[in-house]
């Protein structure tokens, strides 16, 4: 008997080209994630109306219809993340990073910094509280805004809204100068304006050539490549690579390795640097 509540079934032709578009269109690997693919997606399926996954699978593929393919993003990709993440990552970024690049763009004063993989923002908004820890006073004479993209909108959306509940090692001083308490909710805050507006959120797919105006001084890409399968790390890493200015620096997290590499050497735990002439195996 079916219920409400059992997940739907999938054939093994289906799984497969569900797992060969995700794969394809945003690199993300589910070859063993048959499991999470129903309890994710079956409630979704039963409540639009969809018998089993074959019927959904046949209408996603041909109509390509957004608000389908919306669904199967939002509920296959992991959009877990929190302020401060991997603290030790900041601290490098704020002592080691900024001097350096103070002094590298003491004539033109921007710098060039991305959140690739930014999830609902806690990411770039971390980044931007440093950054204004950092400037200070010199803030405005400073074009320091952070690129932060993703491909799942609901993520994006929350992103945006800048809504949270902040975590308990937020230090009071940071939650009094960058968060206002709401109203309505007071468990809630949102960021300050002088925080949120130095963050430009976009949609990107990682998947896509790499084409923005800067070449990065730094790229954050944390939690993201590790539901990338081997080929589709290496060829991103390349990309990001071409994406950078030399010397640049490349935050991966503490789970994952870019293994060997002629293009990046490790400079710290998850923290890579753009070798400016590699050597061509
Ligand atoms: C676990 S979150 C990481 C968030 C943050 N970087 C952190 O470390 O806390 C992974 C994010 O990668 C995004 N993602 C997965 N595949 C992507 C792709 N092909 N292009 C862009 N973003 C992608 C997901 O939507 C998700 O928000």
């Amino acid at each position: 008997m079916s219920s409400m509540f059992q997940d739907l079934t999938i054939s093994d032709a289906d799984f497969q080209r569900l797992v060969q578009f995700m794969h394809k269109t945003y690199g993300i690997d589910l070859s063993k994630k048959r499991q999470l693919i129903t309890s994710r997606l079956s409630h979704s399926l039963k409540a639009k109306g969809y018998p089993d996954f074959k019927s959904f699978l046949e209408h996603l593929f041909s109509t390509k219809d957004p608000q389908d393919l919306e669904l199967v993003l939002n509920k296959l990709t992991t959009n877990y993340t929190y302020f401060l993440r991997e603290k030790d990552h900041f601290t490098y970024f704020q002592r080691t990073i900024l001097p350096e690049l103070e002094q590298r763009h003491k004539k033109d004063h921007v710098l060039a910094i991305w959140s690739a993989g930014c999830s609902s923002g806690e990411e770039p908004y971390t980044l931007s509280m440093y950054l204004k820890e950092y400037f200070g006073s010199q803030a405005s004479q400073w074009d320091t805004r952070v690129l932060a993209t993703d491909i799942s909108q609901q993520a994006m959306a929350k992103a945006k809204a800048a809504v949270y509940q902040p975590p308990a090692d937020m230090p009071q001083e940071w939650l009094r100068r960058y968060f206002t308490r709401n109203q309505t909710n007071p468990n809630e805050y949102t960021i300050a304006p002088v925080i949120r507006d130095n963050v430009i959120f976009r949609t990107f797919n990682l998947m896509d050539p790499i084409q923005f105006r800067l070449k990065f001084d730094v790229i954050f890409c944390r939690n993201v490549m590790i539901y990338f399968d081997q080929s589709t790390r290496d060829a991103l890493v390349r990309r990001f690579y071409d994406a950078m200015s030399p010397n640049g620096y490349l935050f991966i997290s503490h789970s994952e390795s870019l293994g060997q590499t002629p293009l990046f050497r490790m400079v710290a735990p998850a923290i890579y640097r753009k070798i400016s002439a590699p050597t061509r195996s």
